[in-house]
C-alpha cells in the first residue's frame, strides 16, 4: 500500500501535499465525545480495538485525510511495563512509581501491548472495507527521552525538571532506561508495522527542555538506533520524527537520525524549514492549533503562506501541535479547501 503521504516521505514533491492532523481523532468531534463515553474511559477506548477502530476512522470518514493514525497514546509503554497509568478527566497523565525494570520480560510487555497490535491490525481492514484502500496508516510511539520525562517526573509539567536531575546526577542509570526503552520502542514500532501501519511516527514532545549535548544523547542518539532498527527489519517502512521544540537542533536532528519526514513545531519559521530542513528530508507541518482554533481570514493566510512557501518541495501539511478541543470542525474544512482547491 503507497498513499500520497507514503510517496511523499518517498521523496516525491507533489502539487497539492497530502494532510492529516496530530490528535486529528480527539475531543473537537461530537463523534469521539460519544463513541468516548460508550467506552467508559480514555484508555479503555484505547484499550478496545473495535473502539479505536471507531474513534481512528471518524475524521477520515468526515474529512477525508490522507493518513490515519492509530488510535492510542504514548504512555500505553509505561503502562505495559508496569507502571501505574491514570487520565483524570481534566487533569492530564498521573503516573505511579516507576517500577523495578531489571529482569524485566520482554514477551509479557508485548502480550500487555497486544491490544494495541490488535487495533493495528483492525484499522487496516477497516480502512480497505470502507474504500480508504488509499488512506496511509501511520503507527505511532513517544521517544525514549519523552517517555522517560513521564515515567520520572510522573505526570505533565512544564520543564520536566526531576527528570532532567535525574539524568545529570545518575547519568549511568537513566543511560539504562533510555537503552531499555529504546529496544522496547524499536520492537513496538516494528510490530505495528507488521500488523499493518505502512508509516510510523516518533514523538518526542520534550526534546526541547535539554541544551545541546543532552540532546544529542537522550534525543539524537536513541532515535538514531530506532530507525536504524526499523531500517534493518521493515527498510521500506518511512520514519517522521518529531522532536517539538528542538530549534537550532532540528537541523541536526534531521541529518543525523536517519529519519524520512520531520514535523515541525509551530515556532520553526516555514523559510528557515523550506531552506534547511527541505533538502535533507520532507518536512511536515505546522499550522498553529490556535490559529485554526480562531479561523477567519488569518487561518487562511497562515494556510497560504505554509503552502507557498513549503510547497515547492516535499510537504506534508499538519498542524505545529496536536489540534485544540475547542476547534470547530469547520475551520478544518475550511483549510482542507484551502489545501485541495
Ligand atoms: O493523533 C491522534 O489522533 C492519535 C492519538 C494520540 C493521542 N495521544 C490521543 C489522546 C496520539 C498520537 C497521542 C500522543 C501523545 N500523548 C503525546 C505526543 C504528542 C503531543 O501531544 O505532544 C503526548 C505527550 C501524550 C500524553 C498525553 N495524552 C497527554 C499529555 C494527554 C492529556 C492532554 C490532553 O490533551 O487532554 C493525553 C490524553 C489524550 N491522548 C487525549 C487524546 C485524544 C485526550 C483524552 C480524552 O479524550 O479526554
Amino acid at each position: 500500500m503507497t498513499g500520497k503521504l507514503y510517496n511523499t516521505l518517498k521523496g516525491k514533491t507533489q502539487e497539492i501535499p497530502p494532510v492529516w492532523l496530530m490528535r486529528q481523532a480527539g475531543r473537537y468531534l461530537p463523534e469521539y465525545l460519544k463513541t468516548r463515553g460508550d467506552a467508559g474511559s480514555f484508555l479503555d477506548l484505547c484499550y478496545t480495538p473495535s473502539f479505536a477502530t471507531e474513534v481512528t476512522l471518524q475524521p477520515i470518514r468526515r474529512f477525508g485525510f490522507d493518513a490515519a493514525i492509530l488510535f492510542s497514546d504514548i504512555l500505553v509503554v509505561p503502562h505495559a511495563l508496569g507502571q501505574d497509568l491514570q487520565f483524570a478527566q481534566n487533569h492530564g497523565p498521573q503516573l505511579g512509581p516507576l517500577p523495578d525494570l531489571t529482569n524485566l520480560d520482554f514477551e509479557q510487555f508485548h502480550v500487555n501491548l497486544s491490544a494495541v497490535y490488535d487495533a493495528v491490525s483492525s484499522i487496516r481492514a477497516q480502512l480497505d472495507k470502507e474504500g480508504f484502500s488509499n488512506t496511509d496508516m501511520i503507527g505511532f510511539s513517544g521517544a525514549p527521552w519523552t517517555l522517560a520525562c513521564y515515567m520520572i517526573d510522573g505526570k505533565g509539567t512544564k520543564d520536566f525538571n526531576e527528570t532532567r536531575v535525574f539524568a545529570l546526577s545518575n547519568p549511568q542509570k537513566f543511560q539504562t532506561l533510555i537503552d531499555l526503552l529504546t529496544k522496547l520502542i524499536s520492537e513496538y514500532l516494528v510490530n505495528q508495522i507488521n500488523h499493518g501501519a505502512n508509516i510510523v511516527q516518533i514523538f518526542d514532545s520534550w526534546s526541547g527542555v535539554l541544551p545541546p549535548d543532552q540532546f544529542r544523547k537522550w534525543v539524537i542518539e536513541p532515535t538514531k538506533k530506532i530507525v536504524a532498527h526499523i531500517k534493518h527489519f521493515k527498510p521500506e517502512t518511512p520514519v517522521i520524527g518529531f522532536p517539538k521544540g528542538a530549534a537550532f537542533l532540528y537541523e541536526e536532528y534531521a541529518t543525523h537520525t536517519g529519519i524520512d519526514g520531520i514535523g515541525i513545531d509551530t515556532q520553526v519559521p516555514p523559510e528557515y524549514a523550506a531552506q534547511t530542513l527541505q533538502k535533507h528530508c520532507a518536512v511536515q507541518g505546522n499550522l498553529d492549533p490556535m490559529t485554526l482554533r480562531a479561523g477567519g481570514e488569518e487561518l487562511e493566510i497562515q494556510t497560504k503562506k505554509i503552502l507557498e512557501t513549503l510547497g515547492k518541495g516535499r510537504h506534508i501539511f499538519n498542524l505545529g501541535h496536536g489540534i485544540d478541543k475547542d476547534t470547530p470542525p469547520a475551520h478544518v474544512e475550511q483549510v482542507l479547501k484551502l489545501i485541495r482547491g
